[in-house]
């Protein structure tokens, strides 16, 4: 029989029986207050209950095994067997008392099945029969409750009623909730007061502020508690951490930065052009910032638009109007009322006040230097092309918008009027021609006119002008092509030989209507005649029967054309008509022999351009050929015109024919001839020919004084010329003195075989004027210098 009470009311029932150890049976009370009645049996229980997580030092004693038939002579052995026996339970086999080895765990294991036997300790003859008992594990709250997540993450719409739920937490205690409170855990709120609540059983939070507002706080840190042994002193205890958030609701209009926007726009703005951008807050974010601008009212209607820029909230003005340019002569201000207003409205903060705003906007235009405007986007004038130079075809006229009174000049844009066939006139846009124009060369003449600011050059403007020019019948006209017309020899009279057509560069408006008649001094002894058709064309007809190229090889038949405009053009155009013999169907076989010579050979023509073609290239040869002598001339040309810059001449007669020795001038030039004549003296240091300072002769002897005197003053002059060149010079002069014995005026006449003594009146000039006399010394005695 077996019988497992889990009852805690029997567990009381046996702890109170315990003391009365060897009864033989005991009675109790179910729930309904039946009498229990056990039946005497071997065993006296069969359920312990232990602690968990004992502490003590000793083993903890869990119960004691007894059998009626132990008499206690030591002869009845109990033995244990099933879960933990021997290890985490060991028996006493004489006394029956077991104790548990170690600490055990309800939350591990809640209880042991066990099995208990008694045996005859000499005859193993079992005393009892085998029977089942349970080692329940009674629980003690060593579990503390934990909730489900270290943090929570909630939100809750700002300005939420009390009591709106954020979220729930839920914290587990593995203790046993069975039995006792260690399992029953009580929600507190540690932080997060006062603007949060939790239930204390279901662990539910809930808002318990009315109106938090998102744009004070947006994030709150709440601390949870659970408790268990039902909240009570003692209990064990877990902390989470609840993040909640305020998300937004739309309870805050947008609002205008400023009541007046002023911006200043110069007149110049393109069309399209941002004029301005204005900006209203919003303290709210994402879609319930939304905002959306309008322009309520304006002075200038159509002047300007805004439009809402979503990604940043801008509202931009663009002006707007084609037809309206922003001008400041003409509108300096424009005001405008403009308002914003939210997109997403939340009909419960409607309360709140209206969610839009409104402000003036002040737009100044500004004066910009505008380049002069012409009257007309472009002109188009006409002129005849027989008009005389200087007439007037037409005006032009430009302002200065800023300031109407301001001077505008006009000029004609070169670059479109290469030629210079027009002018303006500068002042008043009087356009004329500088000279006559044809039609039948350009029909149109497109040039652009400039205007331009009298008080500022650099503000311009310019117009294109189309020039038509208008025709006059001035040409006459003439035969289409160049006919090569032939008659048979055999022709019948009034046989038709050619027809012609006539053109003319003119350009009448009805069309061409041309005349063809035959010229009037030919009309008497005619061989040919000419028949107008009336279409333009006309043909020429034989006059009368066989031709003989042996008489007469060509006729010449003048044709006189004239147009029917006014005044009429005629000119006289003569067709050359040659004779040939012709097979019976008319078909040319042979011509006169002219003919003949032009067509196999070379045209004279041709002749003529092979000849000046030969022409050309001898001239051409004979210019080289002159060129090239030139350039050997070329040395000589330079080193004259050299020399010129050095040699001041003063009507210097040279040796004549005989002087071959005379001194070459272009060496004191020449850099190579310098190099290799070594004997010249002309630049030479003073200090290398120190002075020779030669003993004067007494005035009374000194029959050259006067020529002395001379040298002396040309020299002094010289010396102190302030425009002198830098470099040495030569300088010749004629003297003819007075009275002298000698037959020649020379004065390096006396130079001669006697050597040096005759220099005594250069003595005093020094080294310098010696190498001019050296320069001309020697045997030219008949020099006169
Ligand atoms: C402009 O001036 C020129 C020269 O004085 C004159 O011939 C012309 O008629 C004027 N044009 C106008 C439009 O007054
Ligand atoms: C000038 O302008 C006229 C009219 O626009 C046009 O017909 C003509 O072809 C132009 N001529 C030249 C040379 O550009
Ligand atoms: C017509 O032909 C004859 C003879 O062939 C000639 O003498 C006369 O000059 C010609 N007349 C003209 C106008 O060529």
């Amino acid at each position: 029989e077996k019988t497992i009470f889990t009852l805690d009311k029997l567990l009381i029932t046996y702890m109170f029986d315990r003391g009365r150890k060897g009864s033989t049976g005991w009675t109790g009370q179910d729930t309904n207050g039946v009498s229990l009645r056990r039946s005497k049996r071997g065993w006296m229980w069969n359920q312990f209950f232990l602690l968990e997580e004992y502490t003590g030092s000793d083993q903890q004693y869990v119960g004691k095994l007894h059998s009626d038939s132990d008499r206690g002579d030591g002869s009845v052995k109990y033995v244990l067997t099933g879960e933990g026996a021997g290890t985490l339970f060991k028996i006493d086999e004489k006394s029956g008392d077991i104790h548990a080895t170690k600490r055990l765990d309800r939350e591990e294991k809640a209880y042991y099945i066990l099995h208990a036997k008694a045996v005859n300790r000499f005859t193993n003859q079992a005393l009892e029969g085998e029977s089942e008992f349970i080692i329940k594990i009674h629980d003690i709250n060593d579990n503390e409750p934990r909730f489900t997540k270290d943090l929570y993450m909630a939100r809750v719409p700002e300005m939420s009623d009390i009591g709106t739920s954020v979220i729930q937490v839920t914290a587990t205690d593995a203790d046993d909730a069975t039995y006792g409170n260690s399992a029953k855990v009580v929600y507190s709120i540690l932080e997060g007061q006062p603007y949060f609540s939790v239930d204390p059983e279901t662990g539910l939070i809930k808002t318990a502020l009315p109106g938090m507002d998102r744009e004070v706080k947006e994030n709150y840190q709440v601390v949870i508690q659970a408790k268990d042994m039902a909240g009570q002193m003692g209990g064990l205890s877990g902390t989470t951490t609840v993040s909640i958030s305020l998300s937004d609701v739309n309870d805050n209009p947008p609002r205008f930065t400023k009541t007046l926007y002023e911006f200043r726009v110069p007149e110049s703005t393109e069309l399209g052009s941002a004029v301005g951008v204005i900006r209203a807050m919003d303290a709210d974010i994402g879609e319930n910032a939304e905002m959306d601008y309008r322009i309520i009212s304006t002075d200038g209607p159509g002047m300007f638009d805004i439009t809402t820029n979503k990604s940043k909230q801008q509202g931009i003005l663009p002006h707007t109007s084609v037809f309206q340019p922003l001008d400041f002569e003409k509108k300096r201000q424009y005001s405008l009322r403009v308002q914003v207003e939210n997109v997403h409205i939340n009909p419960r903060f409607f309360s709140m006040g209206p969610f839009k705003d409104e402000a003036t906007i002040k737009i100044i235009v500004e004066d910009v230097d505008e380049p002069p405007v012409f009257e007309r986007a472009s002109y188009v004038m006409e002129v005849k092309e027989d008009a005389p130079r200087n007439t007037v075809i037409g005006s032009v006229s430009a302002s200065d918008p800023d300031d109407k009174n301001s001077l505008v000049r006009y000029s004609i844009d070169r670059r479109t009027d290469m030629d210079r066939v027009f002018n303006v006139h500068a002042g008043n846009g009087s356009v004329f021609i500088l000279r006559e124009l044809d039609r039948e060369e350009y029909a149109w003449h497109n040039i652009s006119i400039i205007a331009t600011e009298f008080n500022n050059p650099r503000q311009s403007s310019r117009v294109p002008v189309y020039v038509r020019v208008l025709d006059i019948n001035d040409n006459a006209p003439t035969f289409a092509t160049n006919y090569e017309t032939f008659v048979c020899e055999n022709a019948k009279a009034n046989q038709r030989i050619q027809t012609v057509s006539a053109t003319d560069p003119d350009e009448p408006l009805g069309g061409h209507r041309f005349f063809f008649s035959l010229a009037q001094e030919a009309a008497g002894k005619a061989n040919f005649s000419v028949r107008d058709n009336k279409d333009n064309t006309a043909w020429i007809l034989t006059r009368r029967n066989n031709y003989n190229s042996l008489q007469k090889s060509i006729y010449h038949v003048p044709v006189v054309i004239s147009d029917g405009e006014f005044p009429m053009q005629s000119s006289t155009n003569t067709l050359t008509i040659r004779v040939c013999t012709c097979d019976r169907e008319g078909n040319m076989k042979l011509c006169n022999a002219e003919a003949l010579t032009a067509r196999a050979g070379l045209s004279t023509g041709a002749m003529v351009a092979i000849l000046l073609c030969i022409i050309i290239l001898l001239m051409i040869v004979v210019l080289f050929a002159a060129l090239r002598r030139q350039r050997k001339k070329e040395p000589l040309i330079i080193s004259k015109e050299d020399v010129r810059d050095n040699v001041v001449s003063y009507n210097d007669e040279g040796g004549g024919e005989e002087d071959t020795q005379a001194f070459d001038i272009g060496t004191l030039r020449n850099p190579e001839a310098i190099e290799e004549s070594k004997q010249r003296r002309d630049i030479v240091p003073e200090t290398f020919y120190p002075p020779i300072r030669r003993p004067v002769l007494p005035p009374a002897q000194d029959n050259n004084g006067d020529v002395r005197d001379f040298i002396n003053q040309r020299l002094q002059d010289n010396d102190s010329d302030p425009t002198a060149p830098p470099y040495d010079s030569l300088a010749t002069y004629a003297y003819e003195g007075n009275g002298s014995i000698a037959e020649s005026l020379s004065s390096l006449e006396s130079v001669t075989t006697e050597g040096d003594q005759d220099y005594n009146y250069l003595s005093e000039w020094g080294p310098r004027f010696k190498k001019l006399a050296d320069m001309y010394g020697g045997d030219n005695s008949d020099r006169d210098s």
